[in-house]
C-alpha cells in the first residue's frame, strides 16, 4: 500500500508476502552478524553501539571524486545480494548503485548531498520509537538554525515500512529509539561527478575558479 504524505514523502508497505519474508531474513543477519568497527562515517558520534557501512558504490578514499567497489561487497555478499534482492521485489525500475546501513544511528537535521535524485529508506529490527522526521518549511542546512523555519515538523513511523524521498532537497533527521536496535537502510544512486558540497559552497568554488584563471590570463597578457 503506498500512501503519499503532505510534504510529498511517499510512504509504502511491502508489496509481497515473499518481501515481508525477506526482510525478516535481512533483519536476522544483520542481529547475528559482526559489524564492521567503525571505519566509515565518524559524524555518527562516539556511542560504541553505533555502527554504519556501505555496500555497493562508495568514494575512494585518497580520491573523493572516484567511486569504486565497497571493501564490504566481499565481506557481506550473502547480505548485499538479499539486499539486492529486497529492491528487486519492492521496486524493480528503482535504480540505486549504494547501500547504507546504519545501526542506532541517530541523525541531526541534515541533507545528503551525495543521494542522486530519489531515495528509499527502511527500518528494520526489534525496537521501540525511532522513525524519520521531515521539515517542510526548511531548505537549507542553514534553516535548522531557525527555529521559525524548523516549526512545523511532521514525524513518519518507518519500521518495516519503505520511505520514499529526495535527501539532497528534504532536510530530515531521525527520530530517537526508546529500547531495542534500528536499523536504518538507504537505498541510493551515488553518481560520479556528483554534488558533494552544498550548491552555495559549490558556486562559491566554481567563482573562485574562474576568478584565478582571470587572473592568470591578465598577468600573461
Ligand atoms: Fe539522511
Amino acid at each position: 500500500m503506498t500512501h503519499i504524505t503532505t510534504t510529498g514523502i511517499i510512504m509504502q508497505e511491502a508489496s509481497s508476502t515473499e518481501e515481508w519474508e525477506l526482510m525478516s531474513d535481512i533483519e536476522h543477519m544483520l542481529d547475528t552478524m559482526k559489524w564492521p568497527n567503525r571505519l566509515t562515517r565518524t559524524k555518527i558520534g562516539t556511542h560504541p553501539d553505533r555502527k554504519a557501512f556501505v555496500l555497493g558504490k562508495a568514494f575512494q578514499y585518497d580520491r573523493a571524486t572516484e567511486l569504486v567497489e565497497s571493501r564490504f561487497n566481499v565481506m557481506y555478499p550473502e547480505l548485499h545480494a538479499a539486499l539486492k534482492r529486497l529492491m528487486r521485489l519492492h521496486d524493480p525500475g528503482f535504480r540505486f548503485n549504494c547501500i547504507q546501513l546504519n545501526a542506532n544511528v541517530e541523525c541531526e537535521p541534515h541533507l545528503d548531498f551525495n543521494n542522486c535524485g530519489m531515495s528509499y529508506g527502511l527500518a528494520l529490527g526489534k525496537f521501540t520509537g525511532g522513525g524519520i522526521v521531515i521539515y517542510p518549511n526548511a531548505k537549507s542546512k542553514a534553516d535548522a538554525n531557525d527555529p521559525e523555519k524548523m516549526k512545523g515538523a511532521l514525524p513518519y513511523r518507518n519500521k518495516r515500512r519503505w520511505v520514499y524521498y529526495n535527501g539532497a532537497t528534504t532536510l530530515h533527521a531521525s527520530l530517537p529509539v526508546t529500547s531495542g536496535t534500528r536499523y536504518a537502510l538507504i537505498f541510493f544512486e551515488r553518481r560520479r561527478p556528483c554534488v558533494r558540497s552544498s550548491p552555495k559552497k559549490r558556486k562559491k568554488t566554481w567563482s573562485h575558479r574562474k576568478k584565478r584563471s582571470n587572473q592568470r590570463w591578465r598577468s600573461r597578457h
